[in-house]
Formats: C-alpha cells, structure tokens, sequence
C-alpha cells in the first residue's frame, strides 16, 4: 500500500497537513511520541475520509529513530512515496544557560533524523523514478537568530540540505518543496521552553499564520511546482527585507530585542 509519512503530526502543521491530505485520499502513516494523540487522529480520519491511516508513536531525538522506521514500514510492507519531515522543536534563551542534552537532542530531531529518512526514502523513490518530499524549515534559516542560536542553525541546515538535494535531484521524477513557516500558532513555543513574552517579542504584536495556512500556502505552492514557500506575506517581506540589511547588524539587532527577556539586568 502506498503511504504518506508525516512527522511531528500528533499536533500543529504536522496535524493539517495530515487533515489536508487525508482529504486528498492519501493513506497516511503518522509519526511523534504522543500514542493516543496519534490514534486519535488515525481514528478520526479514517471515519471521514475513508482511508488507511495508522502511526508509530517513537521518539525521533534518539540516534537510530529514522532507522526504526524504515524497518517499521518495510515490516508492514508499505511503500512509501510521501514524506514529509516536520517534526521540529525549538530552543530559546541564553545558550550557555540552556540544558546542553536538550540542545543536542534538537540536533538530532531538527537535523538527524531528517537527513536519516530523507536518504532512506528517497533511494527508494528514485528507484520508483516518483515521490514527494516536503521539508519543513523556517522564516529562522534565513538569518543566525541571537537566544535561539541553535534552533535557528538546525534550521538553516534543513533550508541548505534541502536546496543542494532538490538540484542534485532534477534529472528525478521526484517534487520537493522546502516549507518555511514563520510564527504560526501551535504548541511550538511551550515545547520550545518559550514564555508568552517571548512570543509578543517575536511577533511585534503582528497576527500568527495558523498551520492551516501554512498548509495550504504550501499545497498551492506544490502543485505550481515551486520548490520553496515562505507562507506568509509578512514573512515573505521580512526575508526579503534581510537582503538590504548587512547580516552583522541584522543579528545585532535581533539580540538586542531579546537581551531583556533572556539577559535581564541583574
Ligand atoms: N510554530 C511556529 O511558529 C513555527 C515556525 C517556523 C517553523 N516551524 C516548524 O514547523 C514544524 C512543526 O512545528 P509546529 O509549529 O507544528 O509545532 P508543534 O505543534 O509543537 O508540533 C511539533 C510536532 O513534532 C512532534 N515532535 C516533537 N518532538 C518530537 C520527538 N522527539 N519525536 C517525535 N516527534 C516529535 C510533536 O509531537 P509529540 O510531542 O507527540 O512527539 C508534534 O507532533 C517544526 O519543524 C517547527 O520547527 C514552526
């Protein structure tokens, strides 16, 4: 049976991509550590849309998880010619002061475990000469990001990785798209540590894009076969903005924004 895997879809843009495409007939095999959310939303799909969805509730930080699962699908003889690589989380404060294990697991998620079954998936696909990856980074790739040094790194990763895959790719039959969201309200920022004023000093009191926008900015952008969407036209502005701008002073800047929140007088 052929599946989409969608990763990080027990909640936010992970979950409306899994709605969306559930709508769109795919059989989906969701993938995150929350087991009840996950069936679920299995449940919950199935019933409406009439198709097969099943998950593996795994912990995708730990070294070997991108392997576990392509054993997992192997074993339950799927084929896979969707991926979507979502799982993310984030990182905010004074890097020193940070729990350096949590960091190093945000490594492992954001980039490892990406690499791990992009490499695995598209092997296959490329043997198929068919299938999709979408990988989703951030509005943060695009500039280092002070108090967020290295959710931002990760992400810059994922937003380098997926341009060099996509050109060594052409002469493939096969679609990437590089999803770069910019602040969209999901449960990110709580699991990122983030306070709810870090979230205002983010935003600038401007209006978060919802994973259904995200989704669907990204849908339109696939089927014109555009290979990058930032969603969002202020976040389209803001990366545009930052080529006008020397980096140096543009990171300066953004640490200055945060040093009350995460430097504060002592
Ligand atoms: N929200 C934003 O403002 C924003 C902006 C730019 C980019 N993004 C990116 O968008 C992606 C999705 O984030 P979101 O906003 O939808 O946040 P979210 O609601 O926190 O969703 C994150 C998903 O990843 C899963 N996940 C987290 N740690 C995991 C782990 N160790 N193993 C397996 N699954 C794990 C979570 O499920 P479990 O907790 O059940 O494991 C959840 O399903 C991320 O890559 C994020 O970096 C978000």
């Amino acid at each position: 049976m052929k599946v989409t895997i969608i990763t990080g879809a027990s909640s936010g843009i992970g979950e409306a991509f899994a709605k969306r495409l559930a709508g769109e007939n795919h059989n989906l095999l969701l993938i995150a550590r929350s087991e009840t959310k996950l069936k679920t939303i299995c449940e919950e799909l199935k019933q409406l849309y009439k198709i097969e969805a099943q998950y593996i509730a795994i912990d995708l930080s730990q070294p070997g998880a991108d392997e576990q699962v392509f054993k997992e699908t192997q074993k339950r003889n799927l084929q896979v010619n969707w991926l979507i690589n979502n799982a993310g989380i984030g990182s905010a404060g004074d890097f020193v002061k940070l729990d350096l294990q949590s960091e190093f697991n945000l490594i492992q998620l954001n980039i490892a475990t990406l690499v791990g079954l992009t490499q695995r998936y598209l092997k296959i696909m490329r043997e198929d000469n068919g299938g999709t990856i979408i990988n989703v980074g951030s509005v943060a790739s695009f500039t280092p990001t002070p108090f967020q040094a290295t959710y931002a790194a990760s992400k810059a990763f994922v937003r380098s990785f997926t341009e060099a895959i996509i050109a060594e790719n052409l002469p493939y039959k096969i679609r990437f798209l590089l999803v770069c969201p910019g602040l969209t309200e999901s449960k990110f920022f709580e699991n990122g540590s983030m306070s709810e004023q870090d979230k205002q000093t983010l935003s600038h009191g401007f209006k978060f894009q919802t994973p259904e926008d995200v989704v669907n900015e990204a849908m339109v952008g696939l089927h014109k076969g555009k290979t990058k969407v930032i969603s969002g036209f202020r976040n389209r502005l803001l990366v545009a903005a930052l080529y006008f701008f020397p980096n140096a002073m543009i990171v300066k800047m953004g640490a200055k924004g945060f040093r009350p929140n995460f430097q504060p007088i002592e």
